[in-house]
C-alpha cells in the first residue's frame, strides 16, 4: 500500500466532491478497484475501506486485538462525550462491558417495556390528535427513540424541558463532530474562531444536567426500574465498588448518543419501506391481530412476532444506521494476501456488504422473507452486521429490537400510511444513515 502525495491531494478532491455523498463514492470505488482499495482520509490518514465479509470478521473479531477505535475520530468522540463502553479501549473498555453487559440482557429489559410503551403512547401527541395528516417521519422517531432512552435511563427524573435541550445540544455537537472529522483540515480554523470552546461549553452544560440527575439519585431513597439504577447498583468484580459521578456521566452520555439516533433512523426507514409495501403491512397487521388482538404487548409478546422481526431485520439490511464502522492497526497485519500497515484505518463498509449481490438475490428489493429461521441461518457469516459483530457488538441490540417492535406494533395498528408524492426521498450518511430531507408520509387513523 505505497501512497504519494498525489493520493494525498486527491483525496481533498475525493473529500469535497463526496462530502455529503460518501456512499456513492464508496460504492465507485469498490466498482472500479475491488472489495478493498486504499487511499487516504482528509491527505492526513492512511486508510483501507472493505466490504470483504472475511477482512471485516478478522478485524472486528478473529485478530480484534490489533485494532483500535480509530483515534483520529475517537479522541474527538471522547472529547465529547467522555471515556465510556463506546469511546474506550483495552482493560478499561473490558471491565466496563463486564459491568454493564448483565443490565441489557433480554431479560433484564423486560422491566423497560412499560417505560417503553408510556413513551410510545406519549408520542402520539406529536400528531396532536388528528385523523389525517402529513407528517415528517424522521423528527418524530428522532423525538420518540431519545425519549424512549433517556427515559428508559432516568424514568421519571428529568423535566420534558430539559430533555429538550439535551436532545438539541446533542444533535449541534455531533453535526459538528462530523465536519472536524470528515474535513480535518479545517480544525484549526475550528480552534482560531472559538467554535470548537463554544461547542466544549455546550457539552459541558449538557453534563451539568445529567450530573444533576445522578446526585439526586443517590441521594434517593426511591426504588426505580430503569438503567440508572442499574448501572448505580452494579459493582465490580475485584473491589466490590461501584461506579463514580464521572463514569455514571460518562455511561450515561454514551447510551443517549449511541442509543437513539440508531433506532430513529432504522424506525424511519422501515416506515418509509413499509408505505411502499402495502402486502407486508398486511402481513404484519395480521401478525399482531393475531398474538395481540387489541392488548397492548406485553415483554413475552415480543418473542411471539417473528414477521415483525424480519421486517426490522430487513429494513436495517437495506438502510443500516451504522453503515459503516472503522478500526486502526496497532501493529502490521496481513490478511488473504492484503498486507495492512501499523497506523491504518481501516474501514468497513456495512452499508455494501448488506447491498451485495454476491451474498444477497437482488438486493435492492425489500423482501422480510430474506429472515426467515431458514434462510437466516443460511447467511454466510460477516455478511450482515447492523449490529457490528465481535467483542464489540452492540450492547443494547436486545433494547433497540425491543423498542423497534414496540413502535411499530403500536403505529401499524393504528394508522394507515402512504409516501406523500413528489419527493426526493434521499440518504445523508453522517455518523448514521438518516434521510437527508426527512421522510414526508401521509397518515390515516383507522383504530
Ligand atoms: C437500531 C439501533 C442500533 C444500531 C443499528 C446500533 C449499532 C451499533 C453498532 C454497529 C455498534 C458497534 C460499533 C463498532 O463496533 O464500531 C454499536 C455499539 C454500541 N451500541 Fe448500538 N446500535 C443501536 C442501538 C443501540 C441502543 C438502543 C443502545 C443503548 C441503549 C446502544 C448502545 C451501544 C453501545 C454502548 C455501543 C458500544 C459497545 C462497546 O463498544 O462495547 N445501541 N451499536
Amino acid at each position: 500500500m505505497k501512497l504519494d502525495l498525489i493520493d494525498r491531494i486527491k483525496s481533498i478532491r475525493y473529500a469535497l466532491k463526496y462530502a455529503n455523498d460518501p456512499i456513492t463514492g464508496m460504492m465507485e470505488n469498490f466498482e472500479k478497484y475491488g472489495e478493498t482499495y486504499s487511499g487516504y482520509l482528509g491527505a492526513i490518514q492512511p486508510m483501507m475501506v472493505t466490504k470483504n465479509p472475511e477482512i471485516v470478521r478478522h478485524v472486528l473479531q478473529k485478530n480484534h486485538r490489533n485494532y483500535i477505535k480509530t483515534p483520529m475520530i475517537f479522541d474527538k468522540l471522547r472529547r465529547f462525550l467522555g471515556n465510556g463502553l463506546l469511546t474506550s479501549e483495552g482493560s478499561y473498555w473490558l471491565q466496563q462491558r463486564r459491568l454493564i453487559q448483565p443490565g441489557f440482557h433480554r431479560q433484564r429489559l423486560e422491566a423497560l417495556v412499560e417505560i417503553m410503551d408510556r413513551v410510545i403512547i406519549d408520542s402520539e401527541k406529536q400528531l396532536a390528535g388528528k385523523e389525517e395528516m402529513e407528517i415528517d417521519i424522521y423528527p418524530m422517531m428522532m423525538r420518540l427513540a431519545f425519549d424512549m432512552v433517556s427515559r428508559s435511563l432516568f424514568s421519571t427524573a428529568i423535566e420534558e424541558k430539559k430533555l429538550d435541550f439535551l436532545s438539541n445540544s446533542l444533535t449541534t455537537l455531533q453535526s459538528f463532530l462530523v465536519q472536524q472529522i470528515r474535513q480535518p483540515y479545517l480544525n484549526p480554523w475550528f480552534r482560531i474562531s472559538g467554535q470548537l470552546q463554544e461547542k466544549l461549553k455546550l457539552s459541558q452544560a449538557a453534563d451539568d444536567i445529567l450530573l444533576d440527575i445522578i446526585s439526586q439519585r443517590r441521594a434517593s431513597q426511591e426504588e426505580h426500574h430503569d438503567l440508572l439504577q442499574m448501572l448505580l447498583e452494579s459493582r465490580y468484580e475485584e473491589t466490590g465498588e461501584g461506579m463514580t459521578d464521572q463514569q455514571l456521566l460518562d455511561e450515561s452520555n454514551i447510551i443517549i448518543t449511541a442509543g437513539h439516533e440508531t433506532s430513529a433512523n432504522a424506525l424511519s426507514w422501515i416506515f418509509y419501506l413499509l408505505a411502499q409495501h402495502p402486502l407486508e403491512v398486511e402481513k404484519l397487521r395480521t401478525e399482531l391481530e393475531t398474538v395481540l388482538g387489541d392488548r397492548r404487548p406485553n415483554f413475552a409478546d415480543l418473542r411471539q412476532l417473528p414477521y415483525t422481526t424480519q421486517v426490522i431485520e430487513e429494513g436495517m439490511r437495506l438502510y443500516p444506521p451504522a453503515w459503516i464502522t472503522d478500526r486502526q492497526s496497532v501493529a502490521d497485519d496481513e490478511i488473504n494476501g492484503v498486507h495492512i500497515p501499523k497506523g491504518t484505518m481501516v474501514v468497513l463498509m456495512i452499508y455494501a456488504l448488506h447491498h451485495d449481490p454476491q451474498h444477497w438475490s437482488d438486493p435492492a428489493a425489500f423482501r422480510p422473507e430474506r429472515f426467515a429461521p431458514e434462510a437466516k441461518k443460511k447467511l454466510p457469516p460477516y455478511t450482515y452486521l447492523p449490529f457490528g459483530g465481535g467483542p464489540r457488538l452492540c450492547i443494547g441490540n436486545n433494547f433497540a429490537m425491543m423498542e423497534m417492535q414496540l413502535v411499530l406494533a403500536h403505529y401499524i395498528r393504528k394508522y394507515d400510511f402512504s409516501l406523500v408524492q413528489d419527493q426526493a426521498v434521499e440518504m445523508l450518511p453522517l455518523v448514521t444513515l438518516r434521510p437527508k430531507k426527512g421522510i414526508q408520509l401521509s397518515l390515516r387513523k383507522i383504530a
